[in-house]
């Protein structure tokens, strides 16, 4: 019987074991232009013991940018600020994909002195942490047709910039109501252009910018996170079965490395996905009111899953893994120190072996 604990091919590479880091903001990149610190290194390199890290969403633009303290990977400074972290995971024999998150429409003009930008003209409802305090979403301004190539241009940039900053690839964030998501969404996008309108329009952007990344790095280290009928970030999306099993159609043929479920409250549609998707699944399955715990490893026995991710247990568990082997104890997670901040909460998590 397969368990989470054997290894799989992940597009170039095999992993050591199939309990994947899940991304998660950190809003600790306090370097000056959006660059990561000595401190994320070594958080970073504490939990190199998983099969895979993604890590925390990271904007391919400035405008990309939804949140105060979150690191880039669009300029040279960035780059070089990354290298510390690969080099922390690699020294422990880990594999690190960069998330490349472009929020779209969740920003705030005080984040980075830009209008955030969106499908169309439509506000998301709810309010979003900036350095003045909370403040109300803005109403997007809508991309134009140049302006939906050059963010594409923007992603693959990102994605060439991550493999110069020692990543071994990168996971498009295609999901939690963030740009593309907000494109596959039919109440963030409203166009009637080639970029919207019907399933066809609303998938284009999420293909169009797997295709030039992985035209960029290989799509054999490009992978796809998406959260089907999850609604958060005020995202409401019709016919939301047709619309993924329409996307995963059109990404089969690329190859890439794996597709990341963050599932939704249609749990009854993630076999259809996982039978329709071509190549390695990671679930993040649905656990409301709670966080993923070991019953998740479970997924991969059953073949539900190739992989499972954990978000709030691996904030927690720089040894996630072992302490999963031996049926735990756990470190709960401190949500409170989720979001900024300095060491406490971040890099204090004590391993198993020094508990
Ligand atoms: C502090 C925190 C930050 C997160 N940031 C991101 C992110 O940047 N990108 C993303 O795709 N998901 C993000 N998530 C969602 C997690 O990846 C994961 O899907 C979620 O925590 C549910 O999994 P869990 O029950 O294992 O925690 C975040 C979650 C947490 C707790």
């Amino acid at each position: 019987m397969t368990t989470a604990f054997d290894g799989i091919r992940l597009g170039r590479y095999t992993t050591r074991n199939r309990v994947v880091m899940a991304p998660m903001t950190r809003s600790r990149a306090y370097g000056p232009g959006a660059t990561p610190t000595e401190l994320m290194a070594q958080y970073y390199g504490q939990r190199a013991g998983a099969g895979l890290i993604v890590t925390e969403g990271t904007q391919p633009s400035a405008v990309g940018q939804g949140y105060v303290n979150t690191p880039g990977l669009h300029t040279a400074p960035q780059v070089e600020a990354w290298k510390p972290v690969t080099a922390a995971v690699h020294e422990h024999g880990g594999l690190i994909f960069a998330q490349l998150m472009h929020s779209g429409r969740i920003g705030h003009p005080s984040v980075h002195g830009a209008t955030p930008v969106g499908a169309s003209a439509v506000a998301a409802a709810g309010q979003v942490h900036t350095a003045e305090g909370l403040q109300d979403l803005v109403t997007p301004e809508p991309l134009d047709d140049d302006a939906i190539r050059a963010t594409i241009a923007d992603f693959a940039n990102a994605a060439r910039n991550a493999v110069e900053a020692g990543f071994d690839g990168v996971e498009l964030h295609g999901a939690n109501g963030y740009l593309l998501h907000q494109f596959l969404s039919t109440n963030a996008n409203l166009r009637t252009d080639a970029w919207g309108g019907t399933i066809e329009g609303r998938i284009r952007l999420t293909v169009e910018v797997a295709k030039a990344v992985a035209a960029a790095i290989g799509a054999d280290r490009v992978g796809l996170r998406i959260s089907p009928s999850n609604p958060f970030n005020d995202i409401t999306e019709d016919g939301h079965r047709e619309t993924y099993l329409a996307l995963v159609d059109a990404l089969n043929p690329l190859g890439l490395a794996y597709l990341h479920v963050g599932e939704g409250p249609d749990t009854e549609f993630t076999p259809q996905l996982r039978a329709r998707w071509q190549g390695p699944l990671i679930l993040n399955p649905y656990t409301p009111g709670s966080w993923t715990g070991p019953e998740a490893l479970k997924l991969v026995e059953t073949g539900e899953a190739d992989l499972v991710s954990y978000g709030a247990l691996y904030l927690a568990n720089p040894d996630l893994p072992e302490r999963l082997a031996a049926g735990g104890p756990f470190n709960q997670p401190d949500y409170t120190k989720a979001f900024g901040g300095d060491h406490t909460g971040y890099t204090d998590y004590p391993a198993l072996a020094a508990a």
